[in-house]
């Protein structure tokens, strides 16, 4: 398969790199608002420091470059849409800097008029002063407010709707990527509120305190302090600024109403003259806009598809089989292409998500959920995280031999004494039994604040569990006349985590490669005739002595360089 440039990638690129420099001139500026809870100078005196740090030609460059990118390309990715089935989330991440555009761009062409062209230095002073002054609506839309009202409404608007648009797009691109952001999402969380909270009540305390300043000054002066501040804008500037903000407020609107005409019309055509169909199992057509993914045809149709990473290309549960039209297909993107090559997958097996057919096509979806049931029991459980987890796998040897010469009754008994001492030990050290497979036991240890604790709880676990089948085996030598001998495997590294499954058997579990490291570790046992391999991951995060054990470095399928493994002869002995 070749692989393409792909435009939607170097957009997607883009457009993250534009929005992380705008969201941290956001909240950069928002800080220096709320300053304006300590004092109105207080605020100005912040405000020298956040200008020096934009107020130049690379911060110049940085800031006004990334927003004409970032308009430039929502407004390419809204009119290149082919459908708008989008999640709720995406929808208000599309709104609300729609909305907010109507007084940003007032807020922007008034600073950059001020300051660029006639040198007005816009301190909170300058600003809180304008703010108060007894001026009616300057709006057209709401005339029978007064201006300051009107003011001060906007701006709160305007900032939580356009915070709020950055802080969206940020959660959807580090959910998937950042461990460091899943771990710590909670004070993540803290900053997203808090930010834009402060900074409307430092705005507010800055009008109050002014208000008040006013008031003494005109009854010690007679004067208007609100007007004297006005009028160290130049007169020369007035003839300029105030039609265009007039303007712009007047007929936002109706670009606003020319926007969604463009995306109307644009779907029209798309549905009227571009439609192709793409056939699944059991005869069911959808018909589809050229250029939307095979999963936002799922979505469309309402076809249950499992989609864990949400369409970001990163899980692979949404992939599909192409029955026929393999030469109806865009080629794979370059991160798709090498997912298909490290897994492996035959030619004609494609993400759904990242599937654009050009022309008619028929596909199986390979993994195919009772996805009704799944959303009526875990509301948010599809949607999948990119976690950092410990992994440890646990298999008896040979137990099938053991088996085949126990009577049925006692193979269970046996089966149900291991599970209950392994279980007991890994739920008392804040480890969860994620499924039992035969003989085999896979556990996940997530249930410490950090990831040393994790790694050393799974460890501790392995060592009381080595001790705990001995302890089993004495009574077994003496029922059955046999011994459990067992291996376990140990590794830690990004996971996917979310709700999978089947009909009722849906349970939170993780895939991923670092899954299938853990599992290959505990095979290793056989061949080391040991109990435990713990990766070097591990080891170094749970900060035990390796000299314990023997090390050996591996080569393991997918993965390059070189692992490092740790192996134990008896687990029990281990000292932690
Ligand atoms: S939905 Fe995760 S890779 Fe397509």
């Amino acid at each position: 398969m070749n692989t393409t440039i792909d435009l939607n990638l170097i957009v997607r690129q883009l457009r993250i790199v534009s929005g992380l420099i705008l969201l941290t001139y956001a909240a950069l500026h928002l800080l220096n608002h709320s300053v304006g809870l300590i004092s109105l100078n207080a605020a100005d005196s912040v405000r020298v420091y956040f200008h020096a740090l934009w107020r130049n030609p690379i911060g110049n460059f940085l800031l006004y470059g990334s927003l004409i990118v970032h308009i430039i390309l929502a407004f390419y990715t809204i009119f290149s849409k082919s459908s708008y089935k989008i999640t709720k989330i995406e929808w208000l991440q599309l709104i609300f800097p729609l909305i907010a555009l109507w007084w940003l761009a007032q807020h922007i062409f008034a600073g950059f008029t001020l300051n660029k062209i006639y040198g007005v230095e816009e301190s909170y002073d300058l600003l809180t002063s304008i703010g108060l002054l007894d001026q009616e609506s300057p709006s057209p839309w709401i005339p029978s407010i007064p201006a300051y009202i009107y003011n001060a409404a906007t701006f709160g608007i305007m900032t939580l709707f356009i915070w709020g648009h950055g802080v969206i797009g940020l959660h959807r691109h580090l959910r998937f990527k950042s461990v460091f952001y899943n771990t710590n999402f909670n004070i993540f969380l803290f900053i997203y509120w808090i930010v834009p909270i402060a900074a409307v009540l430092g705005y507010f305390a800055s009008l109050k305190e002014k208000s008040l300043l006013g008031y003494i000054y005109n009854l010690e002066t007679q004067g208007n302090l609100f007007y004297e501040a006005f009028l160290k804008i130049p007169q020369e500037s007035h003839g300029v600024l105030f039609p265009v903000i007039y303007m712009i407020d007047t007929f936002y609107p109706f670009i606003f109403l020319g926007i969604v005409l463009i995306v109307i019309l644009n779907l029209v055509r798309v549905n009227l003259f571009g439609k192709i169909i793409v056939q699944y199992p059991e005869g069911k057509d959808i018909k589809i806009p050229k250029g939307v993914s095979v999963l936002e045809a799922s979505r469309i149709a309402g076809i249950p598809h499992v989609s864990v990473c949400g369409g970001k290309g990163r899980c692979t549960t949404c992939r599909v089989k192409i029955i026929s039209g393999l030469d109806n297909v865009n080629e794979p993107n370059a991160h798709e292409a090498s997912i298909i090559k490290r897994l492996g997958f035959e030619n004609d097996v494609r993400l759904a998500c990242q599937l654009k057919p050009t022309k008619n096509i028929s596909v199986l979806p390979l993994l195919n959920p009772e996805t009704k049931e799944i959303k009526a029991r875990t509301p948010v459980g599809l949607s999948g995280k990119e976690k950092e987890t410990v992994v440890v796998f646990i298999d008896l040897r040979e137990f099938t031999k053991l088996s085949e010469k126990k009577l049925p009754y006692d193979v269970v008994y046996i089966l149900n004494k291991y599970y209950s001492v392994c279980g007991e030990i890994i739920e008392n050290n804040k480890g969860r039994l994620d499924k039992f497979i035969g003989d085999g036991i896979m556990a996940i240890f997530d249930g410490a604040q950090s990831s040393s604790e994790n790694s050393k709880n799974s460890i501790k676990a392995a060592k009381l569990i080595s001790k705990a089948i001995k302890d089993l085996n004495n009574q077994m030598k003496i029922d059955f006349a046999e011994e459990l001998r067992f291996g376990i495997g140990i590794h830690k590294g990004n996971t996917i985590v979310g709700m999978m499954g089947y009909g009722e058997t849906v349970t939170e579990t993780v895939v991923g490669d670092n899954v299938n490291i853990a599992s290959r570790l505990e095979e290793l046992n056989k061949k080391y005739k040991t109990e435990l391999v713990v990766s070097k991951d591990v080891l170094e995060a749970a900060k035990i002595n390796s000299k314990q054990f023997t090390s050996e470095k591996i080569k393991i399928r997918g993965r390059s360089g070189e692992l490092e493994i740790f192996s134990l002869e008896n687990a029990s002995k281990l000292s932690i």
